[in-house]
């Protein structure tokens, strides 16, 4: 099997053949009917379907059948330790079936799909649609299929789509792959589950940048259900992908899950022929060994970008902290389009946070909890702050999904873990660090995110109203 090299998009002419095949191919695959597995329907499916939210339904359409639809059809993997390996999987035969198509309609034999690198800071356009994203029209004059018109609400226009709080790496400074089982570190790939479609604790790589360059692109990447209608979905994939083997190769302390139920969980799918493929995660892990490789994975954080590895305070799975909740709100906490303050009173820990405070060793990590997010609407992410102090980003993709009671849903909504220790060391050393009364403040994020960019934003959005069960400290 040769080699494909994912390429970076925006280091791709307008253009090139990579971005020119992939257009072609799109218009190839949205021609084909759903119920045809390699169709561009099909594909966005497996992530999710909703025949109700289903921008595209005619009339007509003949849906797979329903063993079909049950097998192959909303199985996305997310708030989850599989969300990484199930997209692995899910990018290698979606990129397999346009590559298929590409070479049908003539095209080169290597196609391979390229990423999108938002978190670049030596580009200044990295946050903006890349230009085949938005132009009309192919150099030829034919329409151009990787253009979303009606429904990709920003960045249509060349806008900036997102703050650099959106593309933030941060994520890559998490020394465990797998979030601790309650109220500490989200790890950099999500928490030990079953098959989990949507709900429940959210990754440190999935919340930021995935989850809140979902919100920042909007329109049908806003949803699971429609999220891969969008030909961009897939380049924003790529490059989470990209940052798993990012996140590997920038320590030697950054290991995969060892555990026989991460590597021995199967998914299934269909391949570019059709056939029915069961890929197990312990097959994913090695990216050469299915035929890819990235053709950059060297670590963005350069030493003396200021933002150093957890792991270099020589911190194991085994020595890890059990944390321990310190404080809560008495009650849920609604969020609305005004910025709201939540009050938690902290006490002293009783367990091995307090300890360590005492020995004064390595400062403890210091977690805000927010639990059972529920609800929809705009914005598509609230800004945290500690103290008046910035502390991370809040993304909505996946609450409405999470809120939803259906049978893969479980309807307790998302659960997120920022990890605010550096706000609050920062708030120490400026002496305005009073536990006795932390304040956590969810500002709305929309308004900011991208001036310019918002004019075709329909007024009409519904309110937003998303609730929040409870904040919790936790010191680990
Ligand atoms: Cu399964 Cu980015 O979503």
């Amino acid at each position: 099997m040769a080699t494909r090299t994912r390429r970076d998009v925006w280091k791709l002419a307008e253009w090139d053949d990579t971005l020119l095949w992939y257009s072609r191919a799109v218009r190839e695959m949205w021609d084909r009917p759903i119920a045809d597995s390699t169709s561009w329907r099909y594909q966005a499916a497996i992530h999710e379907y909703v025949r109700e939210g289903d921008p595209l339904a005619t009339a007509s359409d003949k849906l797979p059948k329903t063993a079909e639809q049950k097998r192959y059809w909303n199985q996305c993997q997310h708030n989850s330790w599989y969300f990484l390996p199930w997209h692995r999987w899910y990018l290698l035969y979606f990129e397999a079936i346009v590559a298929a198509t590409v070479v049908e309609l003539g095209g080169p034999a290597d196609w391979s799909l390229p990423y999108w690198n938002y978190s670049d800071d030596s580009n200044p356009d990295a946050r903006r649609l890349p230009p085949a994203f938005r132009a009309q029209t192919l150099p030829d004059g034919t329409p151009n299929a990787l253009r979303v018109n009606i429904v990709r609400a920003r960045g249509n226009n060349g806008a900036i789509v997102a703050g650099p709080e959106y593309s933030d790496l941060t994520c890559l400074t998490e020394p465990s792959y797998e979030a601790d089982p309650v109220g500490g570190s989200p790890g950099f790939g999500g928490p030990k589950t079953v098959f989990n479609h949507s709900g429940g604790a959210v990754g440190f790589l999935e919340a930021v940048p995935h989850g809140s360059m979902h919100g920042a692109v909007g329109g049908w990447m806003g949803r699971f259900g429609t999220a891969g209608l969008d030909p961009l979905f897939w380049l924003h994939h790529c490059n989470i992908d990209r940052l798993w083997e990012v996140w590997l190769k920038r320590d030697p302390q950054h290991v995969n899950p060892t555990d026989a139920d991460w590597l021995g969980m199967r998914f299934d799918f269909r391949d570019a022929k059709g056939k029915a493929v069961k890929r197990k995660v312990g097959d994913s892990v090695d990216t050469a060994a299915i035929g890819y490789e990235y053709e950059d994975v060297l670590d963005p954080l350069a030493p003396g970008g200021g933002l150093e590895s957890l792991s270099s305070v020589e911190m194991t799975m085994a020595d890890r902290p059990i944390p321990e909740m310190v404080g809560a709100t008495e009650g849920p906490v609604a969020l609305t389009g005004k910025p709201t303050t939540a009050h938690v009173e902290v006490s002293a820990p009783s367990g091995p946070a307090l300890e360590s405070l005492e020995a004064d060793e390595a400062p403890p990590r210091v977690y805000v909890n927010v639990e059972n997010v529920t609800g929809e609407g705009d914005p598509r992410a609230y800004k945290v702050f500690v103290n008046g102090e910035y502390a991370g980003l809040l993304p909505m993709f996946g609450v409405a999904e999470a809120t939803a009671q259906t049978d893969k849903h479980p309807g307790g909504g998302l659960h997120y873990r920022l990890d605010v220790t550096d706000a609050v060391q920062r708030l120490q050393s400026e002496g305005n660090w009073n536990p006795a009364d932390m304040q956590v403040t969810f500002v709305p994020a929309e308004e900011e995110a991208a001036e310019g960019a918002l004019e075709s934003l329909e007024a009409a959005e519904p309110e937003p109203s998303f609730q929040v069960g409870r904040v919790s400290v936790y010191f680990a």
